[in-house]
């Protein structure tokens, strides 16, 4: 059976991390396609609008000719149904985050039976990071190299350099 199988890969991605990217590379080796949806999510007060948070996405993962980024605003579930995915696809750190994301598979799957969530773990040297903590380190001008692409470390400079302005 050859079934082309889609993922959804949904966050809020303000800004994406490298710890979001190596979960992605791992599902566009396992999926036909990956598609990252970006949340509006205006109840976490993103630091990053969404038209930023997608372009950063875009550049970003721009090595990836299977991966593909949309934004929404509505239900995961919608999402996944209007791209023809399968699976939603999120990654797993530490145990901390389970209840969590058990939480939401379980939510997902009562709105919609027919749709998967299956989960993956980053490589470990990407265990600790979150975008909070990007943005935290970043605002007290602390090096985020590490842990973001140059164009994201170059964006989070703009954005506290135009907010201390
Ligand atoms: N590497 C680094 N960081 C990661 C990561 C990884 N592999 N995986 C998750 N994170 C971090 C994120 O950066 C984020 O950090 P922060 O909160 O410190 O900023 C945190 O883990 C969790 O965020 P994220 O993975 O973006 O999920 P979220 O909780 O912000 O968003 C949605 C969850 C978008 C999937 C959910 O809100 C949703 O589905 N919204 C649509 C509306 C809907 O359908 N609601 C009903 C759902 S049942």
């Amino acid at each position: 059976m050859n079934k082309a199988t889609t993922a959804v890969y949904p966050g809020t991605f303000d800004p994406i991390t490298n710890g979001h990217i190596d979960i992605i590379e791992r599902g566009a080796r396992l999926f036909n396609y990956v598609v990252v949806a970006i949340a509006e999510n205006p109840g976490k007060h993103p630091l990053f609008s969404l038209q930023q948070r997608r372009e950063l996405a875009v550049l970003a993962l721009a090595h990836l000719p299977n991966v593909r980024i949309v934004a929404f605003s509505g239900l995961l579930v919608d999402l996944v149904h209007e791209v023809g995915a399968q699976v939603i696809l999120r990654g797993l750190r530490a145990v901390s985050d389970f209840e969590y994301e058990f939480q939401l598979a379980s939510m997902n799957r009562r709105l919609d039976a027919r749709v998967e969530t299956v989960f993956l773990t980053p490589a470990e040297h990407y265990a600790f990071i979150s975008s909070s903590l990007v943005r935290e380190i970043a605002r007290l001008s602390g090096p985020v190299a590490e842990f973001v692409p140059s164009v994201v470390a170059t964006a989070l400079m703009a954005k506290f350099s135009e907010q201390g302005a």
